[in-house]
């Protein structure tokens, strides 16, 4: 898909350059073009037909004056205000361009995009994780699709940095893209299609690709481990239960194991305590936080960091049936807590409190779990903002950084002592389930910490985030895939 060079050949066709503004006179590869062209790049630049505006597309035609059919010219703005995320938008944005004017194969002048805020390296990853992202479409099942496939087939990346290390920093972007791909792609599927079962043939199917040890935990196992608050939820189900295991040791002169938990009820109707008829559509994006740890463990797999990490996901439906666990039940977690359910809608933290116990068993020193857990933090924080809890601030930090780093942002919720109070105020159990409305995003949190106890542990609620009703430069609306770049560049990057 890339090809890397230091010089046109003479037999390209598509050129595309960045402009930052303010840029006079032009240099590097515009420069050459202007001055075949006699000078009229600068003179269509001071036309304003050419704009150095951010996200600003120019075409120009050189009409036989280079060898070059045509040259897109990228707005990139002010130099000032460039850097990584910048870099990610103005080439999403040209790559959509690209796609919509069929473009299959294109060069690309790598080092227009780069400046002091921003490498030639990290140029790279930019782009390839643009080209990635920018170009998903969603699968659909329609007979007749309403576009035809349009996708880049060439990518030729034009620089003088060194080819091989930004054919590895391509590559690192690519994989980035492509887990944050293959997250949306899950989160985008229907419940009837994406049951427990095929998720944990994803699973099973990334473990098989990448060399991870796999375990598929059913109902009987289970019941044997005790793990009775994610057998409450799959209680009045059709479709048996699983607690997916993905093992990655790529560390073993470390003692440390990061252990990924990841909500997958793949459709969630609230149980007895139902939802309404409008809030219950689009409840099959209820295995978000599981489709962000697939992505991680994907990019994982294809990165090979030197960390252990055990990815664990709880797996199933809820739904209601003769069979369904209801409102007063009270259960007993894997932990040996017990619990009493007010609320089945609240089966979130039901089924990660099983799976934090259970990663645990597995070793986790470490724990973040991703959830699409509560209404309440989209009410907190909006649908730009993930909402995070710790009990641990140096391992909140790591995970911050990651996110800052992919264009993720989170922003930290408190739990106080009265917090973890009202979480254990139930009169019939240890623990409530849904100790009331007021925040409740922080109550579902609370929950989480008592399970997992003195192991450092961050909580990340993207119910706001997982999923967007707006086409963006970097995808479409629908699943963002959000938190598989975070998840695997904090792993990258973890230290004790
Ligand atoms: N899956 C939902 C949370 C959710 C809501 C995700 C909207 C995406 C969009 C979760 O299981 C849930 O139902 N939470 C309840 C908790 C309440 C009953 C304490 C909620 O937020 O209303
Ligand atoms: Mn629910
Ligand atoms: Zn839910």
């Amino acid at each position: 898909m890339f090809k890397v060079m230091d010089t046109l050949t003479g037999n390209e066709e598509t050129l595309i350059t960045g402009l930052f503004k303010k840029t006079q006179p032009l240099q590097g590869t515009l420069a050459a073009i202007d001055e075949s062209l006699e000078g009229h790049v600068t003179a269509l630049l001071k036309e304003g037909d050419i704009s150095a505006d951010s996200m600003a597309v120019a075409k120009i035609f050189p009409l036989g004056k280079t060898h070059l059919k045509r040259i897109y010219i990228s707005g990139l703005g002010r130099e000032k205000e460039w850097g990584f995320e910048a870099a990610r938008e103005a080439f999403g944005n040209i790559v959509k361009r690209l796609l919509a004017d069929r473009k299959t194969e294109a060069v690309i002048d790598l080092d227009s995009f780069t400046s002091e805020h921003l490498n030639g390296l990290e140029a790279a990853h930019a782009l390839a994780e643009a080209l990635e992202l920018a170009s998903y479409k969603i699968k659909d099942y329609k007979h007749k699709s309403n576009e035809p496939e349009k996708k880049i087939e060439e990518l030729t990346v034009l620089t003088k940095e060194d080819a091989s290390e930004i054919k590895a920093a391509l590559f690192v972007g690519a994989a980035h893209g492509r887990g944050t791909n293959s997250a949306r792609t899950l989160v985008n599927m229907p419940s009837n299609i994406l049951t427990a079962n095929e998720l944990a043939e994803h699973a099973k199917m990334l473990a098989d690709r990448y060399g991870f040890e796999c375990e598929i935990l059913e109902k009987e196992e289970m019941q044997k481990l005790g793990m009775g608050a994610m057998l409450a939820v799959n209680q009045g189900s059709a479709e048996p239960p699983k607690m997916i295991t993905l093992k990655y040791n790529g560390n073993e002169n470390s003692t440390e194991t990061i252990g990924l938990v990841g909500k997958g009820i793949t459709f969630d109707t609230g149980g007895y305590s139902i939802k309404t008829k409008s809030g219950i559509v689009g409840m099959k994006t209820d295995m978000g936080g599981a489709a962000a740890v697939l992505g991680a463990m994907e990019i994982i797999g294809e990165l090979k960091p030197e960390q252990n990490v055990v990815a664990v996901i709880p797996s199933t439906d809820n739904v209601i049936s003769a069979t369904a666990f209801k409102p007063d039940d009270v259960i007993i977690s894997m932990s040996g807590k017990t619990i009493e359910v007010l609320n089945t809608d609240a089966e979130g933290r039901l089924v990660l409190a099983d799976a934090i116990t259970y990663a645990k068993h597995h070793g986790a020193t470490h724990l973040v779990d991703v959830a699409t857990l509560t209404g309440g933090v989209i009410v907190a924080l909006g649908n730009d903002m993930t909402g995070a809890t710790t009990n641990n601030d140096a391992l909140y930090e790591q995970v911050t950084a990651a996110s800052k780093e992919c264009g993720e942002p989170i922003w930290q919720l408190p739990i106080t002592e009265k917090d973890t109070k009202r979480v254990k105020s139930s009169k019939m159990a240890d623990l409530s389930n849904s100790p009331g409305r007021e925040g409740h995003a922080i109550m579902a949190a609370a929950f989480l910490k008592e399970f997992a106890e003195d192991t450092p542990w961050v909580h990340l609620d993207i119910a706001g985030t997982s999923v967007t009703n707006k086409e963006s430069r970097l995808g479409p609306s629908g699943a963002t895939g959000v938190m598989a770049r975070t998840l695997a560049t904090f792993i990258e990057n973890f230290e004790v």
